[in-house]
Formats: C-alpha cells, sequence, structure tokens
C-alpha cells in the first residue's frame, strides 16, 4: 500500500499531506503524519483537548500537519535550537507555517534546547494547560532522549500521548535502551503502537500513552487503520500493541 491512500480524517490535514507535506523538508514520514493526526482527530472524539508540542520542529514539516489537526482554540508549540543547517532555518519554518496555512495565532515557536527546559518553563508557553500530543524529534542519543522523555511526561495531560521519532533506526540503536529504561521508570505509560518506517529517513514512531487510556486509544486505531495493522503485533513482554504498516504481510512459510 502507498502512503497516499492513508488519511488523518481531517480534511485540512490530509489536503496539506496531499499537496503540502512533501514539499517541505523534514525526516517524518507520511504515513506517520496521517496517523499521528488520525490520533488527534480521535482524541478529539474521546473528548482530549489541549495544545500540542514538538520538540526538533526544524522546517516544519510534522509539525503543520499537526497544527491542522488542531480543535478551535488550540496552540501548537514548536522547539528546537534552531541552529541546523544554519541559523536562518527559524525563518524558513515560519514561512512554511504560513505558506500551509498555520496562522500565528496557532502556532508559538520556541528557540531553545529542550537539555535544559524546565517544565514549569514550556508549561508557562502555553498558559500552563497541559498538553495532549507530544513530537519528540530532537537530538539522538540516549541521554537526551532520556531527558525529552521525562520533560514530555512532566508537562502531559494524563490522557495525552506521546510520540518518539527514529526507534529502531538502525543508525540509533541506543534510543531503544531509553525506551525501555523509561518504560521501567514509568509503570503508569506503555506503547499504544508501532507506526512502521516508510524508508530509512521517514523511520518509525513509536506512540506512549498512559495504561489507563490504552484500549480506549487502541480500540479507535483499530477501527480506523484496519487495512495497515501488521498481524502479529509487538511484544514489550509482557505488553502487546498495535504495530500499524503499510506492509502487512507475513512470511511464507510452507
Ligand atoms: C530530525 S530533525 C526534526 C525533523 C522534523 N521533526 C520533521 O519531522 O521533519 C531534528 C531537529 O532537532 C533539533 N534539536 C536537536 N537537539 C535539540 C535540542 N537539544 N533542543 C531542541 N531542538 C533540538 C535540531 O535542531 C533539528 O532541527
Amino acid at each position: 500500500m502507498s502512503s497516499a491512500a492513508v488519511c488523518s480524517g481531517i480534511a485540512a490535514v490530509d489536503a496539506y499531506l496531499d499537496a503540502g507535506y512533501a514539499t517541505v523538508p523534514g525526516m517524518s514520514s507520511r504515513f506517520a503524519a496521517a496517523v499521528c493526526a488520525g490520533l488527534m482527530r480521535i482524541q478529539g472524539e474521546l473528548g482530549v483537548s489541549g495544545p500540542v508540542a514538538e520538540i526538533g520542529a526544524f522546517e516544519g514539516r510534522f509539525f503543520i500537519a499537526l497544527a491542522h489537526a488542531l480543535a478551535d482554540g488550540e496552540i501548537a508549540l514548536g522547539i528546537d535550537l534552531f541552529d541546523w543547517p544554519n541559523p536562518e532555518v527559524i525563518d524558513r519554518f515560519a514561512a512554511n507555517c504560513g505558506k500551509h496555512g498555520v496562522p500565528k495565532e496557532r502556532r508559538i515557536i520556541w528557540k531553545a534546547d529542550s537539555r535544559t527546559m524546565q517544565p514549569a518553563e514550556l508549561l508557562a508557553k502555553l498558559d500552563g494547560r497541559p498538553v495532549r500530543f507530544f513530537h519528540v524529534d530532537g537530538e539522538h542519543s540516549r541521554t537526551a532522549l532520556a531527558q525529552d522523555l521525562e520533560l514530555a511526561t512532566a508537562v502531559l495531560a494524563p490522557e495525552g500521548v506521546i510520540v518518539l521519532d527514529d526507534m529502531l533506526h538502525p543508525g540509533y540503536p541506543t534510543l531503544m535502551v531509553a525506551v525501555q529504561e523509561y518504560l521501567v521508570r514509568h509503570p503508569e505509560m506503555c506503547v499504544l503502537c508501532i507506526i512502521d518506517r516508510e524508508t530509512i529517513v521517514a523511520a518509525t514512531k513509536f506512540v506512549l500513552c498512559r495504561q489507563d487510556w490504552f484500549k480506549r486509544y487502541e480500540e479507535k486505531l483499530l477501527a480506523a487503520y484496519k487495512d495497515n495493522v501488521w498481524p502479529l503485533g509487538a511484544d514489550f513482554e509482557p505488553h502487546w500493541c498495535l504495530v500499524l504498516s503499510l506492509d502487512t504481510r507475513l512470511a511464507a512459510i510452507v
């Protein structure tokens, strides 16, 4: 299946995915953007509201999709060092948001280092409102991911989700160690689903949520993305979760 066949179910997001997403430089897959914005739609159906935040906003590719999935009155916070590959990246981020229909009142740009950020500082940017959807895509080291995970957890609404980029990526094998250690430190959290890679650049994402929200989200995701469910699921010993993929085949064994 091509990712072009996968939708979020939100007209503004799907229009951006079809006509704008590939034109904005970035590293997240269209498939993951469709499923993540679809998960935001599901949050709305379940009565979950609040802002979104992203560490590693870069030029805005994924951020714009999330911003289009916001409900009225909600806001998206884009955090980045905005120094790579050059200082003008922050201008390109703002220009991409404008070009693809995310108005200034819908977004907060924050040039900052997530490694030294305090939860209270982040919440202050959002007028104290806890985050319902947090995309973590900043520095890809084990230490930095552990810190970003703690930051995201500290500002997360009880019904919120945390999405982690570049999981199981051949170039970042130790990120999985940080996730496993986090899950041991936070038994209230679990992996809701794995969104399989499209390419080595547009890699796999993990979606985390609180254990007490797992079944509600899983049921809705299963219904929305039934054609993308890889039959065997993922084993987090003992927790099992959904694997969503563009390729749902199993190995032929006889
Ligand atoms: C892989 S890019 C993000 C791609 C983007 N999320 C997308 O989906 O297209 C990683 C970004 O993380 C940012 N970054 C790295 N370390 C950071 C830190 N400590 N604090 C904030 N941003 C950081 C980099 O500047 C870079 O723009």
